[in-house]
């Protein structure tokens, strides 16, 4: 039976792997997904074989109500709720590992005097506490995260004086507590205390985190979700739980890279929460637009297009919303017949989760070869007669390069502005996500289409038909 589970176990192990590597490109993300699915129905069939730690009453009765919430929220989320929703699936995820933890230790503890001090090795109350401190950042973190990006809580970062400092002394004295326990692991309070200081640290670690800061965020706590399920592992001595909980984590770190080089944001900052600490813009918006913004409509969008060779479209948060895609997808089948190249200028944290942009196109099937990643499109910005921002904001705001006091100041856009035409569709001058005017919209060779994404693109769509 012993080998059987390791074998299960094993090939569960193989089918994330396999399923990573396939959810790293749209065209194989589906396959990507089942394999996981699959590799994680094995993990859980064969655990509930294998060790029959509750009553299956209980493990059905949980899974069901899981699912019905789960399927329920899925159903209900929109699309651009889904940061939302990974935010408070990721402490969902935190909370788990703490209660996990705290339950082998518990069960440890009732054991007799000793039988119970032979477990309570360094391996088993490390990984407790790493469990404990992780799980607990990860939860409450998650919530703060979940109440800015549901605007339940400020969207902004908010400092306050030695922040730093304070946030120092609570991440020394959680590991003054954890180290401690470590060395006498006699007293269980001292897990719920490090429960308590782990909550505290994630709510501090959060709070002066805010606007288009917060992607980086996510997919930090993502990872660190995945940490503590791999010190699970460890606490419950379950191989898979450990591969599983690595692959998360060591995914979610990769993500939170990827993330980073988007915002132009360290690594370091990141992992020391210093990051989103940013003063306000110099640019205040009273009169930044006043008298200097020329609206086009889409029939002169049309007539610019119909003599246009090279035209890329940016999408945006606003694309997301208007779910303008199958119409964008029109426009781009009328350009091509034309014989006019169109490609897609993807930004990576265009929208409001990662891949958010391929995933809408993708769904509109535009082909694979015509979405431009930003590094790849940039160059060519030049050579460009349109673009067409279709509700993108920040992720083309030119300020981040000139002004040094903007909150997005040096994270990487698509230069746009380079083109020789930018039409910007939007329904008015309003900001982005992170709150700032937009110098892009008085240049020169700017026009905005002021309106709904899907309905501005279909009016675009019909003066070009006729
Ligand atoms: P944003 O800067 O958020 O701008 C979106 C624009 O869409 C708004 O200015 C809004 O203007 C417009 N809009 C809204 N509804 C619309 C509709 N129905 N039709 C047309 N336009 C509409 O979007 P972005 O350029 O995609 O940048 C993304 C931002 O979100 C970044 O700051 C990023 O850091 C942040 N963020 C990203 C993620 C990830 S991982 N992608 C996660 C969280 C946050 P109007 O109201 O005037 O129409």
């Amino acid at each position: 039976m012993e080998h059987i589970v390791k074998l299960a176990y094993l090939l569960a192990s193989v089918l994330f792997i396999v399923g990573l590597k396939n959810l790293s490109h749209p065209k194989t993300a589906v396959r990507g997904n089942m394999f996981g699915a699959l590799g994680m129905f094995i993990a859980i069939v064969v655990t509930l074989f294998d060790k029959n730690i509750v009553s299956y009453e209980i493990i059905i009765g949980g899974i069901i109500l899981g699912s019905i919430i789960g399927m329920i929220l899925a159903a209900k989320i929109q699309m651009t709720g889904m940061p939302q929703l990974v935010a408070i699936l990721n402490g969902f995820g935190g909370i788990a590992s703490v209660l996990v933890a705290g339950a082998a230790l518990l069960e440890v503890m009732a054991k007799p005097p000793g039988e119970s001090s032979a477990l309570l090795i360094p391996q088993f109350t490390i990984s407790t506490n790493l469990s404990a401190i992780i799980g607990a950042v990860t939860f409450s973190g998650s919530l703060i995260a979940f109440g800015k990006l549901q605007g339940l809580v400020t969207e902004k970062a908010v400092r306050y004086p030695l922040d730093q400092v304070v946030k120092a002394i609570v991440f020394l004295g959680a590991f003054a507590v954890a180290g401690y326990f470590v060395y006498d692991p006699t007293d269980a309070n001292l897990y719920w205390i490090l429960c308590g200081v782990g909550l505290l640290l994630g709510i501090l670690l959060v709070v002066p985190i805010g606007g288009a800061d917060m992607p980086v965020v996510i997919s930090l706590l993502n990872s660190y979700s995945g940490i503590a399920a791999s010190m699970n592992g460890f606490v419950l001595d379950n191989n898979v739980l450990i591969i599983a909980g690595s692959l998360v984590g060591a995914s979610g770190i990769i993500l939170t890279q990827i993330m980073c080089k988007a915002m132009n944001r360290s690594l370091t900052n990141v992992l020391f929460g210093g990051f989103g600490a940013v003063a306000e813009s110099a640019s205040d918006d009273g009169d930044f637009y006043t008298g200097k913004v020329k609206s086009t409509s889409p029939e002169e969008v049309a007539m610019v297009l119909d003599i246009a060779r090279k035209v890329v479209i940016v999408p945006g948060y606003g694309m997301a919303v208007s779910q303008a895609q199958h119409t964008v997808r029109d426009l781009y089948n009328i350009l091509t017949a034309r014989g006019i190249d169109v490609e897609f200028a993807i930004h990576p944290v265009a929208g409001r989760m990662p891949g958010h942009m391929n995933v809408l196109l993708a769904e509109a099937d535009i082909p694979y070869d015509k979405m431009k990643e930003m590094d790849e499109i940039n160059p060519t910005f030049g050579d460009v007669d349109v673009v067409i921002v279709n509700g993108a904001n920040d992720v083309v705001n030119p300020s981040s390069k000139t002004d040094p006091k903007s909150p997005i100041a040096g994270m990487p856009i698509l230069d746009v502005d380079k083109a020789k035409t930018v039409i910007v569709m939007k329904r008015s001058l309003s900001p982005g996500f992170a709150g700032i005017p937009n110098p892009l919209f008085i240049l020169e060779n700017s026009l905005m289409l002021f309106g709904d994404g899907k309905k501005m693109t279909q009016e675009i769509v019909n003066a070009l038909k006729e």
